[in-house]
């Protein structure tokens, strides 16, 4: 992209940079974001651990010159800390004050007085609602490992760009944020969260992909390591392989393990190295008892090149 033409001016912009962030997208995976940004709409991206779902988000962030804005999400998160909370501490300090001062204050105003911004603890939602032009980008990260009651609350958020606080009313966006929510898909996110985003399923890169990522992230690697690492991680991922195995290893593990084989001065894999370093891969005993002799003989195999 030359510098100073429009990022989202079109699908091709779009790809081009985020590349110069570093984040290789594919063109369906542009073409949701583009659309999420055209339409304004938030972004759903599912898949995979390991497959660049957050790393979008802060590549975004940077080629909108937004600030990003994380929420992560995990069981038990509530509301005030998505949203907003008050001060109560500063809130008491307050009424202490107006009391020992003023004692003539009504009980309304008193609580008027409480209830103002400036007691207001901001948290990423309304952070991202808040923020300055140009706007922020709001990562909604995991949102698989919240709650059900918590999906419910971000209905208004997503749908309208808006919350609202009993206390001081509806909150609506100075710009609306570009929001992407992930999910590992550890259960079934509501109908009416998807209903409201626009929905992408981020799948392990194709081969070329996967290289130019590898290549980008470890520069040092050799060429002919690079293309073994990522013939071996693409045919773990695909069957038979992946089938023995209860996770397969994503494009953080492959870039991990290309940093890994050059720390150990690799130049061709073999079994032995394979196996040496397979903690890199897998993160489970039985994944890495599942790399037998066998099965590495047949993944290091020569590429079949028909
Ligand atoms: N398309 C890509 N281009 C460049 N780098 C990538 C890409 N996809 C993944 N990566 C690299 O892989 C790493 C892991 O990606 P990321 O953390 O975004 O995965 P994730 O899908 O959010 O995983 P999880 O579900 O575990 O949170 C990133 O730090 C990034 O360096
Ligand atoms: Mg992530």
């Amino acid at each position: 992209m030359k510098s100073g033409e429009d990022p989202v001016a079109s699908i091709d912009a779009l790809i081009a940079a985020l590349r110069e962030q570093g984040y290789f997208a594919d063109r369906r995976l542009a073409t949701a974001v583009f659309l999420a940004l055209r339409l304004q709409r938030p972004l759903l991206l599912e898949g995979e651990p390991g497959v660049g779902k957050t790393a979008l988000a802060q590549a975004l962030s940077a080629v909108l010159s937004r600030q990003l804005i994380r929420l992560q999400c995990y069981d038990g998160l509530e509301q005030r800390e998505a949203l907003y909370e008050w001060n109560y501490t500063a809130q008491l300090l307050h009424l202490r004050a107006s009391e020992a001062g003023h004692q003539e204050a009504g009980a309304d105003e008193r609580e008027r007085e409480l209830y103002q911004p400036r007691y207001l603890i901001r948290r990423p939602l309304l952070q991202a609602l808040q923020a300055p032009a140009p706007g922020a980008v709001l990562l909604i990260d995991e949102v698989d490992r919240a709650d059900e009651p918590f999906e419910a609350f971000l209905l208004e958020y997503l749908g309208e760009y808006q919350v609202s606080i009993p206390e001081l009313g509806v909150v609506a966006a100075r710009v609306p944020p570009v929001t992407i929510l992930t999910s590992n898909r550890t259960r079934d996110l509501h109908d009416a969260v998807k209903r409201r985003c626009l929905y992408h399923w981020l799948d392990y890169p194709e081969r070329e992909r996967e290289l130019a990522i590898v290549q980008a992230k470890v520069p040092e690697a050799a060429a002919a390591l690079t293309a073994q690492v990522a013939d071996f991680v693409g045919r773990l991922r695909s069957r038979p392989f992946a089938d023995a195995f209860s996770r397969v290893p994503g494009i953080a593990e492959s870039v991990e393990w290309a940093k890994a084989l050059v720390a150990l001065d690799t130049l061709v894999l073999d079994p032995e190295l394979v196996h040496e370093t397979a903690g890199i891969l897998f993160k489970q005993r039985e994944d890495i008892a599942a790399l037998t002799p066998e099965r590495l003989a047949q993944l290091l195999a020569p590429q079949d090149e028909s």
